[in-house]
């Protein structure tokens, strides 16, 4: 029989990972199950995509074979107590920054593996960057979770609990930094003249464009960097002027908080 797949909380990187997973066609709707807080949220996602509705998280539980655990961090532990009695056998994927695969594993016993996933918006395209660690030696339950989630975009099996804040800075705030990035670009293109549509059109592109190159060409970003800074020319003055206001400092000093925040999480919800 093909896996269940449960949702418990049904938000933001939810319903991303379950309309990633519908668009590639890694599992169907039958096989997808979901419970919300809010329920006229839960009921419009439902309608948009023919998933199926559990009646509690409890009902939840028992009816999926993998249970991703959806909720934000401050909520998670109240509802491991909600569902501990059902964990037996199963196998739990948390998203949440902040609780470690083993605070979720005691609050669990039984459970067959518990999982921490960390990963970006861009899933629900196949395109997001997903970084996996299981507290447990990977059986094949979990070779066959990596491979549907592999469906979602590029995943990284990690081998330490650590690097779970590291991928998190990079890749889930990391997102977040380039749409900031965007932001400015944009801002600056419609101050000198370009219309808002071209200047959102244009740094699509040019974000869009760079990643691809840098994927299709396997070169380093040095040597990509190079290519595109001729001696006098105009990338040249204008790295010059950002390396002289510490850009390259300020942003490594973004990802160093993004993971010591997540880091603080997990001391504060211990
Ligand atoms: N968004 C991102 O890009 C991102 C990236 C990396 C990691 N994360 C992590 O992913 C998790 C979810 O983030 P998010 O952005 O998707 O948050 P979100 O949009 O707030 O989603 C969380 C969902 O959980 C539901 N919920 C809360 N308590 C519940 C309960 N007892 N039973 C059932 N459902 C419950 C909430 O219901 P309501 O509708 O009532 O609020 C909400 O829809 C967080 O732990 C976050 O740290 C998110």
């Amino acid at each position: 029989m093909k896996s269940r797949w449960g949702f418990l909380g049904c938000g933001n990187l939810s319903q991303a990972m379950i309309t990633g997973l519908l668009r590639t066609k890694a599992l169907s709707s039958g096989q997808i199950f979901a419970t919300n807080r809010t329920k006229s949220k839960l009921d419009k996602f439902v309608r948009q995509t023919g998933i199926r509705k559990a009646a509690t998280n409890i009902d939840l539980v028992k009816k999926c074979d993998i249970i991703v655990l959806g909720a934000k961090p401050q909520d998670l532990m109240a509802i491991l107590d909600e569902i501990h009695p059902y964990a037996r056998g199963k196998i739990f994927l948390s998203l949440a920054a902040g609780h470690s695969s083993k605070a979720i594993s005691k609050r669990l016993v039984g459970a067959r593996s518990v999982g921490r996933v960390m990963t970006n918006l861009p899933i629900r395209l196949g395109k997001g960057v997903l970084g996996v660690y299981f507290e447990s030696r990977v059986r094949s339950s979990e070779s066959n979770i990596i491979k549907t989630l592999k469906s979602l975009g590029f995943v990284v099996t990690l081998k330490s609990e650590k690097l779970v804040d590291v991928v998190l800075a990079a890749s889930s705030s990391g997102v977040g930094f380039l749409f900031w990035f965007m932001e400015i670009y944009f801002q600056w293109l419609c101050s000198q003249g370009l219309s808002k549509l071209e200047a959102q059109q244009t740094i699509q592109k040019v974000f869009l464009g760079a990643a691809l190159l840098a994927e299709d060409s396997g070169s380093s970003f040095e040597r990509l960097l190079s290519q595109v800074t001729s001696k006098k020319g105009t990338t040249l003055a204008g790295l010059k002027s950002m390396r002289e206001r510490r850009l390259d400092s300020a942003l490594k000093a973004g990802l160093d908080g993004a993971r010591n925040r997540s880091r603080e999480l997990s001391r504060a919800l211990r």
